[in-house]
């Protein structure tokens, strides 16, 4: 078993990388490599590259990968049935791989060694003063990222200019994964990678089979995000989307109104979850994959004890937008 240091990617296949190119971009991603054949891109933060789309005929979801924290962990993988040998990575960044498919076939990737590029320059998180701590003081809010108008103001010696941008997509929290075999695939994942459950989802007045777990990385007393991943019992095998971490709820709210205006297509926000607590945004992209921005996550230690939690997907939500019945079919 190994205990990997974060999700490093998750990889796609798509008709067209120029429009991908263009959504993601809005989206608040950034290109780090293009080639014939794939669009790299990366996050505000240290890591190559975060979102890899592959050129093909039709769109479809490849996996996700993990960053190992030595190349030890990757010979340890490597001796499971299903996988490969340790292999030079293919991926701009280099360093080394292996490579494995979950019992659906997605493929699922441990890297070691690849390259990381400085983080980009990025907005400080607003102070938010709630009713007890007001820890902002002799500062104001100064969100640059209104898309209401052009028009620079003054106040006092600055001049603050409104302007459309994306926002900054920091960084790839958790993937959702459909299986056919939840039990079987939670145990593949915790056998190679020492995944922890956070939270169990059942449905409303059942007390069993567990149909959800959201898994997170054990990292002893060190706080991680409540889930890297979401295993999720279906019928058929796939994505239900991808999820990218932003400064704070001006970023998820800048963004909202972003998207909108450059005519991409809502799915479900802005809302707060109830399992894992994020304030979350979904947007689809120009092929149909949810993609979300989220903030306020929970992070839990080794040491937190997963809940049961009988509800619909609507009743995920604490306040803001519902999904559909059908948002985890
Ligand atoms: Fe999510």
């Amino acid at each position: 078993m190994t205990s990997p240091l974060a999700l490093a990617q998750v990889t796609y296949e798509v008709p067209d990388l120029d429009l991908q190119e263009r959504f993601l971009t809005d989206f608040g991603l950034v290109r780090a490599a293009r080639t014939e054949d794939a669009l790299y891109m990366r996050g505000a933060g240290a890591a190559h590259h975060i979102h890899v789309s592959r050129r093909a005929d039709r769109q479809g979801f490849v996996g996700a990968s993990f960053e190992m924290a030595t190349r030890a962990d990757l010979e340890i993988l490597a001796r499971f049935p299903e996988a490969s040998p340790v292999r030079p990575a293919s991926e701009p960044g280099g360093g080394e791989e292996v490579v494995m498919h979950t019992p659906d076939g997605v493929e699922i990737r441990a890297i070691f060694g690849r390259a990381t590029q400085p983080p980009l320059p990025t907005r400080a998180p607003n102070g938010f003063n709630n009713s007890i701590e007001k820890g902002r003081v002799d500062a104001s809010v100064r969100w640059q990222g209104h898309p209401n108008g052009w028009q620079p103001q003054t106040i006092g010696q600055d001049t603050w200019q409104r302007r459309l941008k994306p926002c900054e997509a920091l960084r790839l929290g958790h993937f959702v994964l459909h299986v056919r075999n939840h039990d079987e695939t939670v145990r593949w994942f915790q056998m190679r990678f020492g995944l922890l459950a956070s939270d169990y989802f059942l449905p409303t007045g059942e007390v069993g089979p567990v149909v959800g777990t959201f898994l997170r990385f054990d990292h002893g007393a060190t706080p991680v995000d409540h889930h890297v991943l979401l295993v999720l019992q279906s019928n058929w095998v796939g994505v239900h989307h991808c999820s990218f971490e932003v400064a704070d709820l001006d970023a998820i709210m800048g963004a909202h109104e972003y998207l909108l205006a450059r005519g991409w297509t809502l799915d479900c926000g802005i809302g707060r979850h109830m399992l894992g607590s994020q304030i979350f945004d979904y947007w689809k992209d120009p092929f149909g994959f949810r993609v979300e921005h989220y903030t306020d996550g929970d992070v839990a230690t080794a040491d937190y004890v997963p809940t049961r939690y009988n509800g619909t997907a609507s009743q995920t939500t604490q306040w803001g937008m519902e999904p559909s019945l059908d948002f985890f079919q």
